[in-house]
């Protein structure tokens, strides 16, 4: 099929080159033109494991990237809208970029002659697309949704860091649309998947998306706060959620408890909705919950350090992680954020390092910190470590350079070592 994807971010580049991969001419389409230089040329403006062999296989074949939103969308058959939907200050969900998005597919739908469809995959709070997007786009096609063209509503489950894997090998499709012609058209896009096919409508796929978020945040949170007690009654969480996941209802997924939950997805999408959810004059109190958890095990880490030393006053403390997890240099809400926060408040002085997230940090953290070179750099003469991306390397550090080597372990890394003052977050 031919197919355009608006937006050549993360979500954009992802889906362009793994439908290519299936086997679909694709235009993708981004305003920067350096993005799109670089697509054709098979290299990747991000990184995400398998891409750039993906992008090196099918640019200037089955990919092409483009400025020109408007050929595009007139020589394909369905549109991919992959857009940004960051979170305002207030916690909602900033429309306006899909709003401008859906102008101009909709301008481009008024002279188109064949059936279209749009298909929207950018993260929206429920009822965006049938209340905001596709009045939009009749609006300014002067054409009828559900008749002269279709839409419909598809979310993304992409993890960062194994992204490439995700796409082509889904746990299941979610497709949401209202009319026959739209769901066959993007059931054929996906035949040569492995996995089922769920339809629904438009509002329904938007929820399941922030319902699927938000709640493998709250078994993070759960166990977390399960956790928090575990560690007070002298209990290893970790064999408690061993033990639990062997009912088969509930998955082992999900369950390594420690500092928490971030990223550019799971914080904007439980605020996002959230937001929506108080809107509209209900009270999500056990997402709440979730986040409240969440925001506490950062202060519980630093406490535990503190209690260790009596003072963090003058210490120098080790933070070894700034990514939100490992294989990432993303530092978006990372949890290490606020950890370096109330280490600072304590006025410790504090040295940081991440395998792959040193450049995105300097660029980010303001503040009366040291980037060490390497990790045992950040360790030489420290008073204090604390563990806060789960980054394999961590677990085989010689720690023997600190002064002395008291560890608060927040990802369950470093509890096999006997050379090592060891404290686990929440176990
Ligand atoms: C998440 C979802 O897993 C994807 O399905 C979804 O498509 C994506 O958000 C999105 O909305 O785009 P991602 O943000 O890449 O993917 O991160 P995850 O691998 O899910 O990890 C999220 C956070 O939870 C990390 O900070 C990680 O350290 C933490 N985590 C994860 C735990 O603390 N414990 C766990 O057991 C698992």
């Amino acid at each position: 099929m031919e197919i355009s994807v608006i937006g050549a971010g993360y979500v954009g580049l992802i889906t362009a080159a793994g439908l290519a991969e299936k086997g679909h001419n694709v235009l993708v389409i981004d305003i920067q033109k350096e993005k799109v230089d670089m697509i054709n040329a098979g290299k990747s403006p991000l990184y995400e494991e398998g891409l750039e062999e993906i992008l090196r296989k099918n640019s200037g074949k089955r990919l092409k990237a483009t400025t020109d939103g408007e050929k595009s969308i007139l020589d394909t058959d369905v549109t991919f809208i992959c857009v940004q939907t960051p979170a305002d200050f207030e916690g909602a969900v900033d429309l306006r970029p899909i709003k401008r998005v859906a102008e101009n597919v909709g301008k481009t739908l008024k002279k188109k002659k064949t059936y279209h469809v749009v298909v929207v995959k950018s993260t929206v709070p429920p009822s965006t697309t049938e209340k905001t997007v596709t009045p939009i786009l009749e609006e300014n096609s002067g054409k009828k949704a559900g008749r002269d063209f279709g839409v419909v509503m598809s979310p993304e489950f992409l993890r960062e860091g194994i992204a490439i894997k995700d796409f082509l090998n889904p746990d299941r499709v979610i497709i949401g649309a209202t009319e026959e012609k739209a769901y066959k058209t993007v059931e054929e896009i996906y035949r040569g998947f492995n996995c089922p096919i769920y339809r629904t409508d438009p509002r329904t796929a938007e929820m399941i998306k922030y319902a699927s978020n938000i709640f493998l945040a709250t078994k993070i949170s759960f166990i977390n706060d399960i956790g928090n007690i575990c560690k007070k009654l002298d209990i290893d969480t970790y064999k408690v959620a061993e033990g639990l996941s062997m009912d088969k209802r509930i998955s082992p997924h999900f369950l390594n408890a420690g500092l928490g939950w971030g990223g550019s997805c799971f914080p904007k999408d439980i605020r996002g909705l959230v937001h929506k959810a108080k809107e509209l004059g209900y009270e999500p109190k056990l997402v709440d919950g979730v986040i409240k958890i969440n925001e506490e095990q950062p202060k519980i880490m630093v406490r535990l350090g503190k209690k260790r030393l009596g003072t963090l006053e003058g210490k120098k403390a080790a933070v070894l992680g700034l990514a939100f997890k490992p294989n990432t240099d993303d530092i978006r809400d990372s949890q290490a954020l606020p950890v370096i926060e109330y280490l600072l408040k304590e006025d410790a002085c504090v040295v940081v390092y991440d395998p792959k997230a040193m450049e995105n940090a300097k660029k980010t953290i303001n503040g009366r910190i040291t980037f060490a070179k390497t990790a045992q750099e950040a360790l030489k003469d420290a008073d204090i470590a604390f563990i806060t991306t789960a980054w394999e390397e961590f677990r085989e550090l010689d720690y023997s350079g600190m002064k002395k080597p008291i560890i608060v372990d927040g990802r369950n890394l470093l509890r096999h070592r006997k050379d090592i003052i060891y404290e686990g977050l929440c176990w």
